[in-house]
C-alpha cells in the first residue's frame, strides 16, 4: 500500500519554498562579482535573457516532470515509462548530494559570522583575513589545527536542516520558508537602503546601470548562463522533488515566471548593495566572487561604513537564510529519493544522510587552509591536476554534474517524453500554456546545444564556472 504523498498546504508555501532554493549564496556573493565582472548593465541584460530563454524553460520542465510523475527525481524517468532515463536522476540526487557536503559548511562558516559581527567584530577588522583563517584552521604564526570554529558552527547548521526536514514538506520546509522568504527580503531591503545612500555610492550604481559592451565576450555569455542555472537551482533533484508535491491545479508555467522573478530580484538587489558599497568604501577594483571576498574584503566594506557592524550582522543573517532555504532543498530532493526508494522511513534517513554530508564536508572545510587534502582533475587545458579537495568537489558539481542533469533532462524532455507531454501537464486544469511553441524549439534545440557549449568549454578551457 502506498503512503499518501505529501503536498504542498498553499500556492504561496510552494513558491517561497522553490523560491528559497533558488535563492542562495549565488545570489548574493556570486552575482554581484559576476555583475561588475561583466559590465554593470550589459552583465544584467545577457544575465536576464538566460533566465528567460534558457533557466525558465528548464525549471518549467523539471516542475512538470515532478508533477506528471509524482515522485523523486531517480523514480520520476521509470514512472514516466523511461527507466532507461534514470541515470539523469542518479546524476541529479549525486550533485545534490556533493553540493550538500560543502554548501552545508559554508552555511556554518556564514553563522560563524553573524556571531563574529554581533559579538567582536573589531577582532574582524583588524585581520580580516586572519580571522577567516583562523577559523579554518590556520593561524597567525602559519601553524594550522584542526578547524574546530568552522565544523562546530556547520553542525549546528546541518542540525537545523535536518529537523525542519524530519518535519516534513509542508510542516517543515513549507514553514520555514514562510517566515524565512519575507524576513529574507526585509533584510535585503534595509541593507540595500544602507547601501545607496553611502557617500561615493553613485558610480557604482551608475555602474551597473551603464552598458559597456566592450567588458562583454564570450565568457560573459556563459558565465551567465551558468550563474542561471546554478542560481535557479536547476539540474539537481530540487525543482523535480519540489514539482511532484504540487497539486494538479497549480499552473506551473505562472509560478515558474514567479520563482524566475523572485530569483533574478533577489540577485539584482544584491548587486546593488554589494557593488555601490564596495565602490564606496574600497575602491571598484576590489570587487570579487568567491568566498575570500564574502568573507575577508567585505569586512573592510563594513569596518568603513557608518554603522557598518550592525549592518554586517544583518548582511551575514541574509546570508544564512539564503543558505538554509537552498540547503534544505537540497536534502530534500536526497531524503525524497531514498525514502521512496528503498522505502526508509523519514526521520531516520534524514538523520544518517545529513551526519554523512557532514562528515565528508569536513574534508572541504579541512582542506581550505588547515590540511592539504587533495582531489583530482582532468580537463584538456590543464590535463591531470590534483587541486584541493574542497576545489575539486566544487569543480565536479558545476562542471560536470549540474550541466549533465540539466542536459538529460533536456533531451528526455525534447527528445523522449516529448514537449506536448510537459505541455499537456503545465495544461492540466484548464490552464492555457501560451508560449508552448517556444518552449518546445527551446527545449528540443537551443537548451540542449547551450549546456553543450558549457561543458565542451569548461573542459576545454578548464575555466571555472562557480
Ligand atoms: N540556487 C542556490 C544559490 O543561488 C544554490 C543551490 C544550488 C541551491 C543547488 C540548491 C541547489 O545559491
Amino acid at each position: 500500500m502506498e503512503k499518501k504523498r505529501a503536498q504542498w498546504g498553499s500556492k504561496i508555501g510552494f513558491i517561497l519554498a522553490a523560491a528559497g532554493s533558488a535563492v542562495g549564496l549565488g545570489n548574493i556573493w556570486k552575482f554581484p562579482g559576476r555583475a561588475y565582472e561583466g559590465g554593470g548593465g550589459c552583465f544584467m541584460l545577457i544575465y536576464l535573457c538566460m533566465v528567460v530563454f534558457l533557466g525558465a524553460p528548464l525549471m518549467l520542465t523539471e516542475l512538470s516532470v515532478g508533477r506528471a510523475s509524482q515522485t523523486n527525481i531517480v523514480s520520476a524517468f521509470k514512472k514516466l515509462g523511461h527507466k532507461g532515463y534514470s541515470w539523469v536522476g542518479w546524476i541529479g540526487v549525486g550533485g545534490a548530494f556533493v553540493i550538500t557536503c560543502y554548501y552545508s559548511h559554508v552555511g556554518g562558516w556564514v553563522l560563524r559570522y553573524v556571531f563574529g559581527y554581533a559579538t567582536e567584530s573589531p577582532k574582524i577588522y583588524a585581520d580580516s583575513l586572519g580571522y577567516f583563517y583562523e577559523m579554518l584552521g590556520r593561524h597567525a604564526d602559519g601553524t594550522t589545527a584542526f578547524p574546530w570554529a568552522a565544523i562546530l558552527f556547520a553542525a549546528v547548521f546541518m542540525v537545523v536542516n535536518a529537523v525542519v526536514i524530519i518535519r516534513g514538506v509542508e510542516s517543515g520546509i513549507e514553514k520555514f520558508n514562510k517566515i524565512g522568504m519575507p524576513a529574507l527580503f526585509l533584510l535585503l531591503l534595509v541593507l540595500l537602503g544602507r547601501a545607496v545612500t553611502l557617500d561615493g555610492a553613485r558610480p557604482g550604481i551608475r555602474y551597473l546601470l551603464s552598458l559597456d559592451w566592450s567588458k562583454v565576450t564570450f565568457n560573459t555569455f556563459l558565465s551567465a548562463l551558468g550563474q542561471a542555472f546554478y542560481s535557479l537551482s536547476i539540474g539537481m533533484a530540487i525543482m523535480i522533488t519540489y514539482g511532484s508535491y504540487l497539486p494538479k491545479t497549480e499552473n506551473i508555467a505562472r509560478n515558474t515566471g514567479l520563482v524566475c522573478a523572485m530569483d533574478t530580484l533577489v540577485a539584482v538587489l544584491a548587486g546593488f548593495i554589494i557593488v555601490p558599497a564596495v565602490f564606496a568604501t574600497l575602491g571598484e577594483q576590489q570587487i570579487g566572487k568567491g568566498g575570500g571576498f564574502a568573507f575577508v574584503s567585505l569586512a573592510k566594506v563594513f569596518e568603513q561604513m557608518p554603522g557598518g557592524t550592525f549592518f554586517g550582522a544583518l548582511f551575514y543573517l541574509l546570508l544564512l537564510f539564503a543558505a538554509l532555504t537552498s540547503c534544505m532543498s537540497l536534502v530534500e530532493g536526497i531524503v525524497a529519493f531514498l525514502t521512496e526508494h528503498f522505502s526508509w522511513p523519514r526521520k531516520g534517513t534524514t538523520i544518517a544522510v545529513c551526519a554523512v554530508m557532514f562528515l565528508i564536508g569536513c574534508l572541504y572545510t579541512c582542506s581550505q587552509a588547515a590540511y592539504p587534502i587533495k582531489g583530482i582533475w582532468f580537463d584538456a587545458a590543464t590535463g591531470v591536476s590534483t587541486p584541493a579537495f574542497c576545489d575539486a568537489m566544487e569543480f565536479l558539481t558545476d562542471r560536470i554534474m549540474i550541466p549533465v542533469c540539466a542536459l538529460g533532462c533536456c533531451i528526455f524532455v525534447g527528445w523522449v517524453w516529448k514537449p506536448e507531454s510537459a505541455v499537456a501537464e503545465v495544461e492540466q486544469n484548464g490552464v492555457r500554456f501560451t508560449l508552448a511553441k517556444v518552449y518546445s524549439l527551446i527545449i528540443k534545440y537551443v537548451a540542449p546545444l547551450a549546456i553543450l557549449t558549457i561543458l565542451v568549454m569548461s573542459f576545454a578551457t578548464g575555466m571555472t564556472l562557480s
